[in-house]
């Protein structure tokens, strides 16, 4: 491997003349994952019915020959997330994975759900449709604007927790700030309160070390294909023993009643190759060093945050110790404010200049969150604050 930088891109099918700063939004897989789907693939196809309906998941009367490829796959991803294979399920996405735990809960009329505005957009949409079928309602805690510190964001979220609340949903890794928020703590606050979590780790595995039971959540839901350098679609869903009482996926199929494995990994005819591959994206990341890919993406993120923060004479709102591998720098109001600004610039950026980067508005003011990966370097950086600078003025 060459050390990271631009010339990692000879690893991804990425544009080589595009800079590419979103992997936190659409992760984008290396080519030896993408080979290794493929492969799978044209395994499938060599015999399809046999694949499908015989060796990919467990849902017969009778014992299979083999362990099933998709169980294979789960003993894989489980022991890098430090889980038991029997407590994980692999989904499409984390949005399928929340809809599955929501959807399941057994919401009753004048149950609030908890949430805070970091969260993703389409999660609070799940728990509003969840609350609207069943009579409950939902919450949606505003963080502190001042600051963004995790131990006051801990308290705030406790605080916020009433007699009603039922459910709190959590995001790791935030969306639109991209905090690493202290979910170890904000779980023992809630249990404190006889209150479930979930955990929405969208951004998580690849990005930090995890290990799930140590913190404590009932449900913990993550993305593959962001960090972890699978092929899309693949995420996965992680219940503690007891909160699998109630849980099934969105989709009901023949493994009803016979295990979280066996109702999650057959949900009708699907394309299994995303989570078939997905241990190849954990084998590349651990071929280039999980430890240093992590530091390089933080030192891009991070570098981002001072570098950007310095020339547009915006006030970072946290400290290194909440970031990860994004940053979200905030933008002068000179350069926009709304949704609409957010948009153009976004544009402007990508059909003009071949930069994608996230640029959005939240709490009125607008922001761009940085992700850092093993094929961007610091000329990147340059690249994209001088385009956004030329793009500002017209
Ligand atoms: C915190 C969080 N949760 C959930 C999602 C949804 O991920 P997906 O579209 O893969 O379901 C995202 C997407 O960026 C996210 O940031």
């Amino acid at each position: 491997m060459p050390s990271f930088g631009r010339s990692m891109l000879q690893h991804w099918l990425l544009d080589p003349d595009s800079v590419y700063l979103n992997h936190g939004t659409v992760g984008a897989p290396p080519r030896r994952v993408l080979a290794a789907q493929q492969a799978i693939r044209d395994e499938i196809e060599r015999q399809p019915a046999r694949f499908i309906l015989r060796e990919l998941a467990d849902v017969r009367q009778i014992p299979m020959r083999m362990k099933p490829r998709m169980r294979r796959a789960a003993e894989h991803i489980a022991a890098f997330v430090g889980v038991c294979p029997e407590d994980f399920a692999f989904v499409s996405n984390a949005t399928e994975g929340v809809n599955a735990v929501l959807r399941s809960f057994p919401l009753q009329p004048g149950d609030e759900l908890l949430l805070t505005d970091h969260g993703y957009g389409g999660v609070t949409n799940t728990a509003r449709y969840v609350a609207g079928r069943t009579g409950g309602t939902v919450r949606v805690l505003e963080l502190p604007e001042a600051r963004w510190d995790g131990a006051e964001i801990a308290e705030v979220i406790a605080r916020a927790i009433g007699p009603k609340t039922r459910i709190l949903v959590v995001d790791h890794v935030t969306s639109p700030t991209a905090l690493i928020l202290p979910v170890k703590e904000i779980i023992r606050r809630a249990h404190e309160a006889g209150v479930k979590v979930l955990v929405d780790g969208a951004h998580v595995p690849g990005a930090l070390p995890l290990d799930i039971p140590p913190l404590g959540a009932e449900w913990y839901v993550a993305n593959l294909h962001k960090w972890a350098m699978s092929p899309r679609s693949a995420g996965f869903l992680w219940a503690s023993p007891e909160a699998q009482q109630d849980l099934h996926p969105t989709t009901i199929s023949w493994g009803l009643g016979k295990g979280m494995d066996a109702e999650f990994d057959l949900t009708g005819t699907r394309d299994p190759s995303p989570w078939l591959a997905s241990p190849a994206g954990i084998d590349f990341m651990r071929g280039i060093g999980l430890d240093e890919m992590r530091a390089h993406n933080h030192s891009i993120a991070w570098g981002a945050a001072t570098m950007l923060s310095a020339r547009w004479g915006t006030r970072l709102m946290t400290d290194e110790s909440m970031v990860g591998t994004m940053a979200t720098i905030p933008m002068p109001e000179k350069f926009g404010t709304g949704a609409d600004d957010a948009q153009r610039l976004k544009d402007a950026l990508l059909y003009e200049d071949r930069i994608e980067a996230q640029v959005h508005s939240f709490k009125g003011r607008m922001w761009v969150r940085i992700s850092g990966q093993v094929y961007n370097d610091v000329s990147d950086l340059e690249k994209f604050a001088a385009s956004v600078e030329r793009h500002a003025r017209k």
